[in-house]
C-alpha cells in the first residue's frame, strides 16, 4: 500500500501545547477563557508562520495549504489565544468541492473549521493531498472540509464542524455565526 500524499501544517510551539492539551479530554467541559468559543463578529488572525498575529485576509488563502489561524475578540482585539476551541484551520476548495449545505458557510472558497480533532482533540496539521481531506497525525483520521467536516476515516466518529465566515470591505475574515456544531472530542 502506498503512502499517502500529505503535507504537514506548521504549528508553533504554543499551538502544539493547546492541541497537547486538549488531547485525551473526554470529561466535563470547563467554563472560563480556555473554553472561549468564537463569537459572532470575531475576527480572525493567523497563528502561525510568517503572518503570525496579522489579520486573516481571504485572498492569502492557498488551495491546497490549510492554514491555522485564531479567534479575535473585535471589541477588545484581544485574541482568543488562552481557548484551544478558538483556534480554526482555514481551507480554500474549487467551488465544486464544496456541497450545497457547506456552500452558505464558506466566502470566496474559504471554509473555516475547529482545528481540533473530534477523537482526542490533537490540532489538525494536516493536508492529503489525494483525498483533499485534513489530517490528524495523532491516529490518522481524515476530514472533508467541503462536506462540513465529515469524517472521512476514523478512529474520529464526529465530523468537525464548521466556522461560519462572512468577508469585510478590506477582504479579511469576519466570524459570521457559532459553530455548526460542539467543536472537540466526542461522539
Ligand atoms: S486525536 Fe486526531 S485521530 Fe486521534
Amino acid at each position: 500500500m502506498s503512502a499517502p500524499n500529505v503535507t504537514r501544517i506548521t504549528i508553533d510551539r504554543r499551538t502544539a501545547l493547546l492541541g497537547l492539551a486538549g488531547c485525551c479530554l473526554t470529561g466535563p467541559v470547563l467554563a472560563g477563557p480556555e473554553e472561549e468559543l468564537p463569537q459572532k463578529g470575531d475576527t480572525l488572525a493567523f497563528s502561525d508562520g510568517p503572518l503570525e498575529g496579522k489579520p486573516v485576509r481571504l485572498a492569502a488563502i492557498v488551495e491546497g495549504e490549510p492554514t491555522l489561524a485564531v479567534a479575535v475578540d473585535a471589541a477588545s482585539g484581544i485574541q482568543r489565544t488562552e481557548s484551544r476551541f478558538a483556534k480554526i484551520v482555514l481551507v480554500r476548495l474549487p467551488e465544486a468541492d464544496i456541497d450545497e449545505d457547506t456552500r452558505p458557510y464558506a466566502v470566496d472558497g474559504v471554509i473555516a473549521l475547529s482545528a481540533i480533532c473530534t477523537h482526542q482533540g490533537c490540532t489538525v496539521n494536516g493536508w492529503n493531498k489525494d483525498t483533499k481531506s485534513l489530517l490528524c497525525f495523532c491516529h490518522g483520521s481524515e476530514f472533508v472540509p467541503g462536506e462540513g467536516g465529515r469524517v472521512s476515516k476514523g478512529p474520529a466518529r464526529k465530523r468537525i464542524p464548521v466556522l461560519p465566515l462572512a468577508k469585510s470591505e478590506a477582504g479579511e475574515a469576519i466570524v459570521a455565526d457559532a459553530f455548526r456544531g460542539k467543536p472537540g472530542p466526542g461522539v
